[in-house]
């Protein structure tokens, strides 16, 4: 039985910065993920406090939002047969150095708040993300 669901993906400032953009992808893509929107945007850091408002309690929060903030991101729905875990899975651990071989954060995170991208963590947070960038 198939599971088709969406989730939001972001390729965070340090890997646009880095032109990993369509490597990022083609993971996806060989991934069994489909993308079904993409844009490239520059977020304010009032977005970003709104984006990441469940960190807020968080020490990292305020350095989090000034990241996220600091440069182009590239804002992407994945869609495929599970594609929530799908995706964190090919994504790796939040820190680089605890990631898996070959997932996009063992390739690419610099630390593990240069982590090269985010991932919805559920269902439904990821339709809360999806509704987030791509409102119609
Ligand atoms: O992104 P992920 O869901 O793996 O991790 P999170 O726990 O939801 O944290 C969100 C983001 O905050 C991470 O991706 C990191 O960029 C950042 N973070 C950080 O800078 N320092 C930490 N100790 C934990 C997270
Ligand atoms: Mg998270």
């Amino acid at each position: 039985m198939s599971n088709i669901q969406q989730t939001l993906s972001i390729i965070k400032p340090d890997a646009v910065e880095r032109n990993l953009i369509e490597n990022i992808k083609s993971i996806f893509i060989k991934n069994n993920l489909t993308i079904k929107e993409d844009k490239k945007i520059h977020i304010t850091k009032e977005e970003a406090a709104e984006f990441y408002k469940v960190h807020q309690s968080k020490p990292f929060y305020e350095d989090l939002c000034a990241y996220l903030s600091s440069g182009p991101i590239v804002v992407m729905i994945l869609e495929g047969d599970n594609a929530v875990s799908n995706n964190r899975k090919l994504m790796g651990a939040t820190d680089p150095k605890n990631a898996e071989a070959n997932t996009i954060r063992k390739l690419y995170g610099l630390s593990i708040d240069k982590n090269s991208v985010h991932g919805s963590d559920s269902v439904e947070n990821a339709k809360i993300e999806i509704n987030f960038f791509f409102k119609n």
